[in-house]
């Protein structure tokens, strides 16, 4: 048995919905874990009289324990296209995105990028991620191997294109299908691992391929889907000449039986009202991506909206059109995103969208996201001060709200202190410049 001891935060509900009831703070506080799960929660000098003597305590006093980030959409072939300058998306994808990806059928490509993303995810305090492969089905092997031998709880998927790129990134309809169930059949519930059906987007599938995705989904309800929409104005008017009868680009995934309560749909930027109706009528998850949209020029999410539509919202880095691993800077530009648009992000509600916010939009909040006994031991410890002008900044901080404000909007993998994968502390590689 082990117990981490510090200044525990986690969230029961939306504070949008609940305000102050939603979090608990336990300012000097005990988290209990027993075979990789969360056992016991609370203050630590009642829970400390109660464990047995053997039990392992770490004590990170001063620092914040919370539930490891979630990070619901990013592309693991683009950890060397992240960064690149200069284009809107379908520009971006021909000139830079769809050049990296085509390096993973090397030999030992993808299994490079993975072993870099692993590491630099649970650098940042992030325990699980959504991710997109590659076209080519050893990508996803190659994650889903790396994932497993860490204990993490990833969710994957090789993706599905067959045109509108590279013939060296094509699958056909049929082998994007037969590479995708055995894909499925292997790694779908093995351990933590979890699969996600990949449909680049509409633009990159023929009608034929998204049947096959289609016909994949309702195969296996209980595997995610995960596509893109709405992102740019470009991709738009080219999704609905390629698919000009449905009459909007939702009614495109859904006239393929797309859209549904495990529907992760990246982006949402540019939704009509119907479209937005259409989401919340079938519980697809809108995908918010700040970062991304900001550095692609792509667009200013409306999050008011999504909740005003009862539309769930998960939120994400991107990488590569994202520009930050951390779902902290991540959450900071979200603030400003909503800013523009005369909307707010309190630090709560920016802590709860990267922790049970996004672990609900997954449907996986009856394993993670919330220090919750039962819950998995994935958990991110963070101090606050590790900046040099986050300390000073925090010298005037008044109360809990304040603090965590500057951490949203400050922090990012130099505040993260530890980070636990089923309880077990993982060790990052430190990082020295030339390797
Ligand atoms: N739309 C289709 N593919 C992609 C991608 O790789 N990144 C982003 N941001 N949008 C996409
Ligand atoms: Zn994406």
């Amino acid at each position: 048995m082990r117990a981490l001891r510090g200044r525990l935060l986690w969230f029961v509900a939306d504070p949008h919905d609940a305000g102050e009831a939603a979090h608990r703070y336990v300012e000097d506080g005990l988290v209990v874990i027993e075979g990789g799960v969360i056992r016991s929660v609370g203050e630590a000098t009642a829970l400390l009289a109660t464990l047995p003597l053997d039990t392992e305590i770490v004590d990170h006093r001063p620092h914040l324990i919370m539930p490891g980030f979630i990070d619901a959409h990013l592309h693991m072939p683009q950890t060397q296209v992240i960064a690149s300058y200069g284009a809107q998306l379908m520009d971006w994808l021909n000139r830079y995105t769809f050049v990296e990806e085509q390096k993973l059928a090397q030999q030992g490509h993808p299994e490079k990028l993975v072993t870099f993303l692993l590491d630099e995810l649970l650098a940042n305090g992030t325990t699980t991620a959504v991710i997109y492969c590659s076209v080519h089905p050893q990508s996803a092997e190659a994650l889903f191997r790396e994932s497993q031998r860490r204990n993490t709880r990833m969710v994957a998927g090789k993706v599905m294109m067959d045109r509108n790129a590279p013939d060296a990134l094509t699958d056909t309809a049929e082998s994007g299908y037969e590479d995708s169930k055995a894909l499925i059949e292997r790694w779908h519930g093995n351990g933590r691992q979890l699969y996600a059906i990949s449909p680049r987007f509409a633009v990159t599938s023929t009608p034929e391929q998204m049947t096959a995705a289609g016909r994949l989904a309702a195969e296996h309800p209980d595997c995610h889907v995960q596509t893109h929409i709405n992102e740019n104005r470009a991709e738009i008017a080219f999704a609905n000449e390629l698919y000009p009868e449905p009459g909007d680009y939702a009614g495109i995934y859904q006239h393929f039986g797309l859209l549904g309560p495990k529907s992760l749909l990246g982006h949402c930027i540019h939704m009509t009202d119907r479209e937005w109706r259409c989401f919340a009528e079938t519980g697809t998850v809108a995908v918010f991506c700040p970062t991304s949209n900001l550095f692609l020029g792509s667009g200013l999410f409306d999050w008011a909206r999504a909740r005003a539509e009862g539309v769930p919202v998960a939120v994400a880095t991107d990488i590569g059109g994202g520009t930050s691993y951390s779902m902290l800077r991540t959450m900071s530009e979200a603030y400003k995103v909503l800013q523009l648009q005369g909307q707010s992000l309190s630090a709560f509600a920016a802590l709860h969208a990267i922790t049970l916010g996004n672990a609900k939009a997954l449907k996986l909040d009856h394993l993670i996201g919330s220090l919750e006994p039962g819950l998995e031991a994935d958990l991110v410890v963070l101090d606050p001060k590790a900046q040099r002008a986050m300390a000073h900044r925090l010298e005037t901080a008044r109360d809990l709200a304040e603090e965590l404000f500057v951490l949203v909007t400050l922090g990012d993998d130099r505040n993260v202190v530890a980070t636990y994968v089923m309880g077990e502390r993982v060790v990052s590689p430190s990082f020295s410049g030339d390797a």
